[in-house]
Order: C-alpha cells, then sequence, then structure tokens
C-alpha cells in the first residue's frame, strides 16, 4: 500500500490505495529492432503487475517509455528529437508525467543520460526490466533512477509479455539475448551484453499461449539466433565448461526449430536474425522438412569484399557465404533471401565496393536493408579506424547499392507472377479498404480483394502483378492449412 494523489480529483484528500490496482497509465513506445518492439511487450507486461494500464494518450500518461536504439547515430537523434517532443507534452498538458529511457540508448549512456536530457527520469538497460517495481519507488518518492545492469542469465523467460500494437495474427517471440561475435562496426554486444539463449520449453509454452489466442504466425528472434545453444542457462562462451550430461542434452537453433514445427503444425514460423558465420545447413534442412516453415531468410553480409569483411571482423570470406548461399538454394530452390550492407566502412575503396555490388547480383536477395557507416562510440571500429570515406561518397556508394538491390529484387519478385501461393491474411491494405494485405511464406506483401475472407485466414492467392515490393492477386479459396 501507498499514498498517492489523484490528479483527478484535486482538491480531495490523498487517497490510499493499492498500488496493484490498475490506477496508472503507461504510454509506452519503440524504435530500432524487433527485439526492441518484443522488449517493450516484456516491460508493459512486468508493469501491468505494477499497476499500469498502457494508453496511446501521452497526455494521460503517468509514465512515458521509450525504448531506444543506438544503432547508428540517426537512430539516437531521432530519439532526442523525441525527448523534446515530450518535453513539450509535459508542459502544456501532463506536468505529473515522468519519462524513462529504455533498450540501448538507456545502456550506452548510462547516468549521463539524466545530464545531457532534462526530462528523463528513469534509465533502465536491456537486461534490468524486472528491476522496475524498485525503480518506480525511487521515481514516485522523486529521486531519479538508474539501472544499466548486464546480466549473464536474464532471458525474461517467466515473463508473458503483454501483445502491443497487435493484429492478433503475428506476433514475436525471443528466443536468445545479447551477441557475442563483436562486429567491429557494431554497438549491440555493448548495449545488449553477452549471449545467452531462453529455455526451449518457456519458448514452446509462449508459443502454446500464442495459438490459444488464435495466432497464426510467429518470429523467432534473437540478434544472432543460429548460435541458439540451451544447455541449462548461462552464457554460450561457457558451454564448453557444461558437464557431460548437459552437453549431451543441449538444444541448438535446428532443433528448436524441429520442435517448434512439430508440436505447432498449424503456426507459421519465421526467425530473425541469422549469421553467415553460425548458420548451419541442419537450420536449411530443418526448414526444408517443415511446411510450417517459411522459405525467407534474412542473411546479413555487410560487405561483399574480403578486405572490409575482415575489417569488420566477420568470421566468414566472401567465397564462404558465396558457398553458403549456393548450398541453401540446392536445398531450398525456392527460397527468399534478404540482406543488410554497410557502405563505406572505413578504408573502403570503389574496388571494395564493386566486390559488394557483384555479390548482391551472385545471391540475388529479395530486398535489403542498406545504411551508410555510421561511427559508435566504443566500438573496435570507432576507436581504431578512422571514419575515412567521405560522406558524399558513402552517400553515392548508399545509392548505388539501394538502386542495384531494387533491380534485383523485382527480377525476383517477378518471378512470382502467375503462381498461386498461400498467403495469411494480417490486415486491410494500406491503400484500399477493400483489399486485404498478407505475405506469402517468401515473406512478400500481397493484397488481394477482401471478397468473404478475414483476418487470420490463411488463402491461396494467384499473384497477377508486382510493384516494387507488393504483389496483387486474387483469392482463388482457402488454403488447406486453414
Ligand atoms: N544481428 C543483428 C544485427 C543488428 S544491427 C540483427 O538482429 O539484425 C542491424 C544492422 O544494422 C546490421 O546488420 C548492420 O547492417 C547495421 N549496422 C550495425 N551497426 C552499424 C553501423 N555502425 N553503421 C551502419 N550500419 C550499422
Ligand atoms: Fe552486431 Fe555483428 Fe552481433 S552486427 S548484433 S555484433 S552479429
Amino acid at each position: 500500500m501507498e499514498k498517492i494523489i489523484d490528479e483527478g480529483k484535486q482538491g480531495e484528500a490523498l487517497l490510499t490505495i493499492n498500488k496493484k490496482e490498475n490506477t496508472r497509465k503507461l504510454f509506452i513506445e519503440s524504435y530500432g529492432c524487433q527485439m526492441n518492439f518484443s522488449d517493450s511487450e516484456i516491460v508493459a507486461s512486468i508493469l501491468a503487475k505494477e499497476g499500469y494500464n498502457t494508453t496511446q494518450k501521452m497526455e494521460e500518461a503517468d509514465l512515458v517509455l521509450v525504448n531506444t536504439c543506438s544503432i547508428r547515430d540517426k537512430a539516437e537523434q531521432t530519439v532526442r528529437k523525441r525527448l523534446q517532443q515530450y518535453q513539450a507534452v509535459k508542459r502544456k498538458h501532463n506536468p505529473k508525467m515522468k519519462v524513462g529511457v529504455l533498450g540501448c540508448m538507456a545502456e550506452r549512456l548510462k547516468e549521463k543520460f539524466l545530464e545531457e536530457e532534462k526530462i528523463v527520469d528513469l534509465v533502465v538497460g536491456p537486461d534490468a526490466y524486472k528491476d522496475f517495481p524498485n525503480l518506480l519507488e525511487e521515481i514516485d518518492a522523486g529521486r531519479d533512477a538508474v539501472n544499466v545492469i548486464l546480466s549473464k542469465e536474464e532471458t525474461y523467460a517467466d515473463i508473458t509479455p503483454v501483445r502491443l500494437h497487435t493484429n492478433g495474427v503475428t506476433a514475436f517471440v525471443s528466443i536468445t539475448r545479447g551477441c557475442d561475435n563483436m562486429c567491429t562496426f557494431c554497438v549491440v554486444p555493448f548495449t545488449r551484453g553477452r549471449e545467452r539463449s531462453r529455455e526451449p520449453q518457456s519458448i514452446l509454452k509462449e508459443i502454446a499461449n500464442l495459438v490459444k489466442n488464435g495466432y497464426k504466425e510467429v518470429t523467432l528472434l534473437g540478434q544472432n539466433v543460429d548460435s541458439y545453444l540451451w544447455y541449462g542457462g548461462g552464457l554460450k562462451k561457457d558451454f564448453k565448461n557444461a558437464t557431460e550430461i548437459q552437453k549431451a542434452t543441449a538444444v541448438d537453433f535446428a532443433q528448436l526449430l524441429d520442435m517448434v514445427a512439430i508440436k505447432f503444425p498449424k503456426m507459421r514460423i519465421r526467425f530473425s536474425t541469422s549469421n553467415p558465420h553460425d548458420m548451419h545447413l541442419e537450420v536449411i534442412e530443418t526448414m526444408a522438412k517443415h511446411q510450417n516453415i517459411c522459405n525467407y531468410l534474412h542473411l546479413p553480409v555487410q560487405s561483399g569484399s574480403n578486405r572490409i569483411l575482415k575489417l569488420m571482423n566477420r568470421q566468414h570470406t566472401r567465397e564462404e557465404y558465396m558457398e553458403l548461399i549456393d548450398n541453401i538454394y540446392k536445398i531450398i530452390p525456392d527460397i527468399s533471401l534478404s540482406q543488410d550492407m554497410i557502405a563505406g566502412f572505413p578504408t573502403e575503396t570503389e574496388a571494395d565496393h564493386q566486390d559488394t555490388l557483384s555479390l548482391i547480383k551472385y545471391v540475388k536477395y529479395d530486398y535489403g536493408f542498406m545504411f551508410a557507416y555510421s561511427e559508435r562510440p566504443g566500438t573496435m571500429a570507432g576507436r581504431k579506424m578512422e571514419d575515412d570515406v567521405p560522406l558524399d561518397v558513402k552517400k553515392r556508394r548508399l545509392q548505388e547499392i539501394i538502386d542495384l538491390q531494387r533491380a534485383v529484387g523485382h527480377e525476383q519478385l517477378k518471378k512470382h507472377v502467375g503462381r498461386t501461393e498461400e498467403v495469411l491474411i494480417e490486415r486491410t491494405s494500406k491503400k484500399s479498404k477493400d483489399e486485404w494485405a498478407g505475405r506469402n511464406s517468401q515473406n512478400n506483401m500481397v493484397v488481394f480483394p477482401k471478397e468473404n475472407y478475414k483476418i487470420g485466414d490463411f488463402v491461396m492467392v494467384k499473384i497477377n502483378d508486382c510493384t516494387t515490393a507488393t504483389f496483387k492477386g486474387v483469392a482463388v479459396g482457402y488454403s488447406e492449412n486453414n
């Protein structure tokens, strides 16, 4: 029990109420990767136990939380601008509101955040969300609160996420946290800590719960899903010290996928993100074995140049990556692939850049996420390498990569025209209220007239046309998966 002022009844006496009652309002928003969106659902669940209901209106929130991204400087600037907007709302409409920052920027900047952004009352790193009850007491007492301790164990396996902004059809389930790969450009190992895997039974339990609630597709999430390894808990790098029993009963990613696919035959399964170095062909074989695992793979490579890959500390060569791609196409000819690329990494030459372009042509990705290199403080590249590719060169190379990817992607997409493919309906099309939008197995967006179908239906759609990123089609009936 604790005393709080009921703002709605000013002038009345202090109300003594139970903290656990649903009396307070939480506004939470997320920037950056899917993991942040998934983490916000964990935070909402932890705060629900503390009496917070979510609201879409910042003006009425007692607590405003922003789950932040540090991956590029621009991502951080976006959050800082957003904090200024919070400031304006607080001044104008909601003087009582408290503001907290979560996620990677919280971890990176720590207490410095409180100095740099006066609006911030609370700073919580990605492994510290269970400390919210204590941190809330601090801010209730008028003190700033910070917890940015990274963990070797925390996977939030015991928390049932509160699904935010859900379409009721697709959901994320996190399976690993952190990353041990230490790519020299990347801030994630510093902000999300060491890699650890979540207990398989808790993953299956969460998916069972989703099935019960009518969800039809799940995306298993991790910074690096292919290195999933459960052997009883703890860091992956400590596996070498595991007992013989732990080693014998360990579950790797291919086995986890197999378990999920068998246990939930009606559920569509996706996963993200894969890392070429940790990807094993057993994963691809498992995908091929189960029709409910989607034929889509996000396989970031960052550069096509061996010299740059080495400087990035990516643990594979261009040739090894190409061989992996060859094998993947051999096992699943119909698979669609997507990439992440970085243009203008330190010392990148025109020849290196040409290697990136030729790799895109070789692999034939459907699409990609392409960025200009952004130096991140604290990373190996940030400390040891000069950010020496001029901005205009970076921009031009990035544009060339984007243009080529678009052209290659379009050729890939055209192959689907004329086929009839299974689509899971997710929502109304943004362009027309009379059309549904959903994705095929390869993760391409498909829109088609609604007829009598509904959200969550698996429908066979004849693909008639394709724009740059979307197919147009007509439903020809339910799929047998329905
Ligand atoms: N395995 C992770 C990768 C996280 S970062 C995942 O789950 O997606 C996502 C992408 O951001 C990377 O693949 C990389 O292409 C890009 N990126 C990371 N650090 C960057 C930097 N310093 N500058 C530009 N792009 C970066
Ligand atoms: Fe970052 Fe490389 Fe891990 S890109 S998230 S350090 S695989």
